[in-house]
């Protein structure tokens, strides 16, 4: 994954695509690089952070340009696999999200016309593929339109040409949007990446190509028939996009928090009363979610829930995984869930859904995001942007959205009476207060987390709702510290990983009082006996816990269908005051990306 932005406008273009670039390095940070146009494009492009490519740069003068951050896929991340490409010297300049998959048999052809190459990466083909094809008094759209004829892939493209006032863009799985402003315009990987400038934004579809100016849009598609589209109005503001004086947007987004899972389901009760229904009725057996990640791990809480409030079987597939297995015999609904909308594993697996005949329904938090092109119903999230590479305010809003889904399920199924449905419905608007009071334990948790900061590996074990939760906090804990975090369901320890106890091995065990809390404190007895310390996180009234554990977070007591909301919380918390006390870079840990479209 790869961040892109272009400008054109009255205004130096070096600037603004600067600002707008650092906005989408959560997408790619292995290296950067300009095109600024002019009568000739010139390039500046290195190895490493945007920060990196800001302090090296020349002055570079012009209105319009283009610039990219890379997540290296196709070669290296070094300053000659880095975008933009150009054709030759001074002339057409490329940058690309994306793979394209027949770039060696591209590249063979070109090759043989005399083109040589510099790079080792798959886009420096449709720079000399545009270069091949633009003569002077070609138009440059119609251009790329001609060049894209050829390209095999996903992609969105940006390109720059000699002499020319425009940006002309394309789009196929991967994301695009136009910044509509005045007497100005802008191209983005994302929203968030313009917003300091414009909240007027077109998304562009896949098989469009389209064209800026200062002062027009132009969009193509993919017949070459023009579209007329009407910019929307985003409603997220800068400040949703900026780290609001907290040192990481990790931390940020884990403390918007209450407000997100507000949101979420605000106006959306009345829904799941039934004025306005997720589903408009039709027929399923069973309910398949489809995910990756964080967004996975929220699968397999839906799974419980669902199964508590409906009673419809729910299997929970890894959206890799989906594709290749065999088509039961069932007519399941399809849940997606993904916070970007645009994992390329997950939108695959909406398609392969959609082929079998199935229902789909995405959860997603991003407004107009490729998979709601794909599915037959959409929740958003509606947690906001996400900037921190670490999913968190989206893992519980798709939690809330997963809790709505299965009272909308179990109303049509009758397996919830009104009354049940009310006290649900109660208990979830107490979220926000649950997840408050945990917040407001942050010093108590870092001081923990400092504790065992020095650890190299930490199990994470729970039962029923917890397991899949002491999955996530495991997932947070191997990506933003680099500790290595295995999440078990607690039960299991003993035909395993029992093994691999020692007293430099911390076992975070959740204890909230629910039906398997017997069960839980024999584990950590075992746990205990191999002498690994014993971090629970357990219900504020539970007197006897110490006696079992080193150490405890204590929670407010949430009734057990909603405790993994703040459970998780705290393990978000967990997972960052560990990563913080040994120096990783929180919002951007290495070798991941936080929109993933590759497969
Ligand atoms: O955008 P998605 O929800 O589809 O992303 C899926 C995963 O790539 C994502 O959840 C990943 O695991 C997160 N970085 C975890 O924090």
């Amino acid at each position: 994954m790869c961040g892109i932005v272009g400008y054109v406008g009255p205004k130096e273009a070096q600037p603004i695509l600067i600002d707008c670039l650092k906005r989408l390095e959560y997408r790619g940070y292995d290296s950067a690089g300009i095109a600024i146009g002019g009568d000739e494009i010139n390039v500046y492009k290195t190895e490493g952070e945007i920060a990196v490519l800001e302090a090296g740069m020349p002055q570079m003068p012009g209105v319009v340009g283009i610039a990219h951050t890379r997540w290296a896929t196709q070669g290296r991340p070094t300053t000659e696999n880095a975008h933009p490409f150009q054709g030759c010297e001074k002339g057409v300049a490329v940058v690309h999200n994306g793979i394209i998959s027949n770039f060696m048999e591209l590249r063979e052809s070109l090759a043989g016309d005399g083109h040589n190459f510099s790079s080792e990466t798959d886009t420096e083909v449709f720079a000399h593929l545009v270069e091949a094809e633009l003569k002077e008094d070609s138009d440059l759209l119609e251009t790329v339109r001609i060049a894209l004829k050829r390209v095999e892939g996903t992609y969105a493209f940006a390109v720059v040409a000699p002499g020319r006032p425009e940006v002309v863009a394309a789009r196929n799985e991967s994301p695009l949007v136009i910044g509509v402003g005045n007497g100005e315009n802008f191209l983005a990987s994302d929203v968030t990446a313009l917003l300091k400038y414009t909240n007027r934004i077109i998304y562009v579809q896949d098989g469009e190509t389209v064209r800026i100016t200062k002062d027009s849009v132009t969009i193509m598609d993919a017949d070459g028939a023009e579209v007329k589209r009407a910019p929307e109005r985003i409603a997220w503001s800068l400040e949703d996009a900026e780290k609001g004086g907290y040192p990481h947007f990790m931390l940020k987004e884990i403390f918007e928090q209450p407000a997100a899972i507000h949101d979420s389901f605000l106006g959306r009760i009345d829904a799941v009363e039934g004025d306005e229904p997720f589903l408009d009725g039709g027929s399923f057996s069973s309910v398949k979610i489809v995910a990756c990640g964080t967004s996975y791990n929220a699968g397999l809480v839906g799974k419980y829930i669902i199964e508590e409030l409906a009673r419809v079987p729910v299997t929970v597939q890894i959206s890799s995984e989906y594709r290749y297995s065999a088509a039961a015999r069932e007519n399941p609904l399809v849940v997606l869930i993904t916070q970007s909308g645009e994992t390329l594993d997950t939108i695959a697996a909406a398609r392969e859904a959609t082929k079998r005949g199935n229902r789909t329904l995405a959860i997603v938090n991003v407004t107009g995001s490729a998979i709601t092109r794909e599915v037959d119903h959409v929740i958003y999230t509606r947690a906001g942007p996400e900037i921190g590479v670490a999913a968190t305010k989206t893992f519980v809003t798709q939690l809330v959205a997963l809790y709505l889904l299965a009272i909308e399920l179990g109303t049509m199924g009758r397996t919830l009476t009104a009354q049940a449905k009310r006290s649900i419905v109660g208990q979830l608007r107490n979220l926000p207060r649950s997840v408050q009071d945990v917040l407001n334990q942050a010093g108590t948790i870092e001081a923990m987390a400092q504790k065992y900061s020095g650890a190299r590996d930490m199990f994470f074990i729970g039962r029923n709702l917890q397991y899949p939760i002491a999955m996530e906090g495991a997932l947070k804990t191997k990506e933003i510290s680099y500790i290595h975090g295995e999440g078990y369901p607690a039960g299991e320890l003993k035909h395993g990983p029992l093994a691999l106890l020692s007293k430099d091995t911390p076992v975070v065990a959740i204890v909230t009082n629910d039906r398997t809390y017997e069960k839980m404190i024999a584990n950590i007895s075992e746990v205990s006996a191999r002498g690994s310390p014993v971090i629970a996180i357990a219900d504020a009234n539970d007197t006897e816990i110490i006696k079992y554990a080193d150490d405890v977070i204590f929670l407010r007591e949430t009734p057990s269908l909603f405790s993994p909301v703040p459970v998780i919380v705290a393990l978000q918390l967990w997972a960052y005051h560990l990563a913080k006390a040994r120096g990783c870079p929180i919002d951007k840990p290495r070798n991941i990306a936080k929109t993933v479209t590759v497969e």
